[in-house]
């Protein structure tokens, strides 16, 4: 059987830890791709790279360079290049200059890799998703934005620390954009099957979800950089699913047409990630008042649609 091909655009921090994550999990061959400028230092995180193999014995070919050819027929394409967020930064900040790039990635990857499945990670994540659909012509259950698993990474990771309990136990829904306005679903977050409402009282739980939603920027605070680590290895999980056919369900920005009456934009819901990409979006009920901070997140996803659609 052929081993799958990973192709990473942006070899900056998510990006090479993106390679990492895939090249641990030997999830196929891996291409990291940055612009000519960056040409050596992706060489030289390629190669740094590849010679873990031996130690942690995994097989993978890692390659590098800045020439897009090396992505044909990739099976799979990270979309992660654009600048990141500095300090005192908003995610939305970052548009102008990443629509640019990402329309640019993203046209020059429909050439080399026509079928691939493309998992945009850039930001702003939302309306970088929407770039790269209004750019090529692929069918939109192959375009997948990442921004759910690491946001309810984050939830996890805080519920945890609440309880002293293994992250692994604890499952958790999150909805919406990935800005600050995201939608941690609690009535649909558990630990071992158990309500988290019957565990942690409301007054200790209202400031998780704040946290949760301010998770990047909490990050940025302390780094002067955006989160990389926790972004690439969210990558990773949707890379993992598509190329072995999971058939996972997890939380990624995928196209909504109907479904939560979103009406054709990319926003975070429960997908179902398998060969095909995006093989379903899965609807949950909402309450009165999760519909409405759904609905607000999902107005400013419009809205910076629409300011993307400006620079496209
Ligand atoms: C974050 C950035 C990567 O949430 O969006 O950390």
């Amino acid at each position: 059987m052929k081993r799958a091909k990973i192709a990473i655009v942006g070899a900056g921090n998510v990006g090479a830890n993106c390679a990492v994550w895939a090249a641990e999990r030997e999830l196929g061959d891996i291409v990291l791709i940055d612009i000519p400028e960056m040409a050596d230092r992706t060489k030289g995180r390629a190669l740094d790279l590849a010679q873990c193999g031996p130690v942690d014995r995994f097989d993978c070919k890692i390659t590098a360079g800045s020439d897009y050819a090396a992505a044909e027929g990739s099976d799979v394409v990270v979309i992660t290049a654009g600048i990141p967020r500095g300090p005192g930064m908003s995610r939305d900040d970052l548009i102008q200059t990443n629509v640019k790039i990402v329309k640019s990635v993203s046209e020059q990857i429909a050439k080399v890799a026509p079928d691939s499945i493309l998992i945009v990670v850039s930001n702003p994540l939302d309306a970088m998703v929407y770039t790269t659909w209004k750019t090529t012509d692929f069918p939109t259950n192959r375009i997948v934005g990442q921004a759910g698993c690491l946001d309810i990474a984050r939830f996890r990771t805080f519920i945890a620390m609440e309880l002293d309990c293994s992250v692994e136990d604890i499952t958790a829904l999150l909805l919406g954009g990935h800005g600050d306005d995201m939608v941690p679903l609690v009535r649909y977050t558990s630990v071992a099957g158990i309500p988290i409402t019957q565990l942690i009282p409301k007054d200790r739980l209202d400031p998780i979800i704040k946290r949760t939603r301010m998770g990047g920027g909490e990050i940025v605070k302390l780094m002067g950089t955006s989160a990389y680590y926790a972004p690439s290895a969210g990558t990773i999980r949707m890379v993992e699913a598509i190329v072995k056919d999971k058939r996972r369900i997890l939380p990624c920005a995928a196209f909504c047409e109907k479904e939560y009456g979103v009406g054709g934009y990319f926003v975070g819901v429960p997908c179902m990630l398998g060969r095909n990409g995006v093989e379903k979006v899965i609807q949950v009920e909402l309450d009165a008042e999760e519909r409405k901070a759904l609905d607000e997140s999902i107005a400013h996803v419009k809205e910076l649609a629409g300011i993307a659609d400006k620079f496209l």
